[in-house]
């Protein structure tokens, strides 16, 4: 299509990876149709906000923003504003009362979708897509941000129903991407010169389980682990990593493969969400704290110093001091790298958010706080382990704030800085040696 007089297209983005990723393709298609990226908002033709909804506070970030623009279109009719990814799915034509002035709003199914539905926006119509469809095949390339590491897709949506969470209801129901368009678009990477990727899902390790097809022992032939050995059958990227794990579906044969394959990195993001076994029934996570325990022993039986990275939700309904305290304990024995803490916020359509009993804010951000304290002493215990040893390190960019040093990331995934040039050293592995370590990062020395 011949885009004559709208150029310039930007494209803001909230929420996960999963947002990053979708992003990513969405920019991939608008340069198919001859638009061009603009860092600079107001000089855009079109603006995008792929949009999140997982807190209200999320929420309520994406109107102010997209507040501003609709503005701007009263000045500029020929604007164009288009809002992707949950907070559109979840509003769908709700959200235009609210906002008018948008022309496309578009859930996250539909992304690969973008180009035929600007088409109709550029003939002059309003157009909300956010009815469930299967999702097909992106055939245009993704403008992906990075040249050195990159994500994939493997499976979308969600069939939990985690009593807190909007994802299902935004995101759909699971559909697996085929372990064939899995490994041509990760050769396809390694050919291009990419060392890591990192495959996504809400439950990655849920992989599989709605594509056709069973072994003779009943199981089916396409679970995660499989795709794992096949991933390295066909390529020799050298970082593979994944998130996010669900604890249920984290089984032994999945750890002792992470174990045996060279290019998996030693680090899994398994979310626990509570250390109190009543709370944890009542958000329907389906196993224990005990069960949560073993698994990680397990994974440390296999790789003892493997990076262990997870999410908590404080003051659930209903959550008490001595449950909070659960939380705590849970943390404090497991002692994990990194934890991404919440408080609770109830969600439209959600069970949790009709519950009578509600725990107050001050109690809530009291209670972060204290998690997110003892978070930081054991993120820094895990750092202080690092101290003297040898890194190997994918240097990924520039120190925004010291340009004479590089930063990357070791393979359990700590970022790391070090004297260097950024030209030398761009998408390089090298071996680094750890001499200061803060909670969260590291600076080290480069060998030579
Ligand atoms: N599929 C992943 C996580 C997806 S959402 C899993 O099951 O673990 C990312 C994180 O957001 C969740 O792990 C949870 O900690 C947090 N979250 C989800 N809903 C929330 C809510 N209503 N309030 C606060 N945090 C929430
Ligand atoms: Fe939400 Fe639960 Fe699905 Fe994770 S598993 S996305 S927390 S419903
Ligand atoms: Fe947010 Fe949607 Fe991801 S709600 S966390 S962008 S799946």
């Amino acid at each position: 299509m011949i885009i004559s007089n709208l150029r310039y297209y930007h494209i803001v983005t909230f929420g996960c990876q999963m947002n990053k990723a979708d992003s990513e393709r969405m920019a991939g298609i608008l340069e198919d149709m001859g638009f061009q990226w603009t860092d600079v908002l107001d000089q855009a033709n079109l603006i995008l906000y792929n949009t999140c909804t997982i807190r209200d506070s999320a929420e309520q970030k994406v109107y102010s923003y997209l507040g501003k623009q609709a503005k701007r279109k009263h000045k500029d009719p020929s604007l164009i504003l288009a809002v992707a990814g949950c907070v559109a799915q979840q509003e769908g034509e709700k959200i235009l009362r609210r906002i008018p002035e948008l022309d496309l709003v578009m859930g996250p199914q539909h992304v690969n979708y973008l180009g035929d539905l600007l088409e109709q926006v550029l003939k002059g119509n309003q157009i909300v897509a956010t009815e469930p469809i299967h999702i097909i095949e992106d055939i245009t390339k993704p403008r992906r941000a990075s040249k050195i590491t990159a994500w994939v897709n493997i499976i979308y949506g969600c069939n939990e129903r985690c009593s807190y969470c909007v994802v299902p209801s935004v995101r759909g129901l699971e559909q697996s991407r085929t372990p064939e368009d899995i490994c041509s678009e990760i050769k396809l990477l390694e050919q291009q010169g990419y060392k890591e990727v990192t495959l996504l899902g809400q439950n990655i390790d849920a992989y599989g389980r709605d594509l056709p097809g069973t072994t003779e022992t009943g199981r089916n032939q396409y679970t995660f682990t499989d795709l794992l050995y096949r991933i390295h059958e066909v390529s020799n990227i050298k970082r593979i990593r994944f998130a996010t794990s669900h604890p249920r579906y984290f089984t032994e044969r999945l750890i002792s493969a992470c174990h045996e394959l060279p290019n998996i990195c030693e680090h899994f993001h398994i979310p626990f969400q509570s250390g109190d076994n009543d709370i944890l029934k009542k958000m329907k996570r389906g196993y224990t704290h005990q069960r949560y325990r073993q698994l990680i022993d397990k994974v440390r039986y296999y790789m003892p110093n493997a990076s262990i990275t997870a999410d908590a939700i404080v003051g659930f309904p209903g959550e008490t001091e001595q449950q909070f305290e659960n939380t705590l304990k849970l943390v404090e024995d497991i002692g994990f790298d990194q934890l991404n803490t919440a408080a609770y916020s109830p969600r439209p359509g959600t069970p949790a958010a009709t519950w009578s009993e509600q725990v107050d804010d001050d109690i809530k951000s009291d209670r972060l706080q204290r998690l997110n304290h003892l978070v930081g002493q054991k993120a820094a215990e895990n750092s202080r382990k690092y101290l003297g040893e040898i890194e190997e390190i994918l240097v990924e960019q520039e120190n925004p704030k010291e340009n004479n040093q590089v930063m990357g990331r070791t393979r359990k995934n700590r970022l790391t800085f070090f004297q260097g040039n950024i030209d030398d050293l761009r998408g390089e592995l090298v071996k680094v040696k750890i001499t200061e370590a803060r909670p969260f990062s590291l600076t080290g020395k480069i060998l030579k």
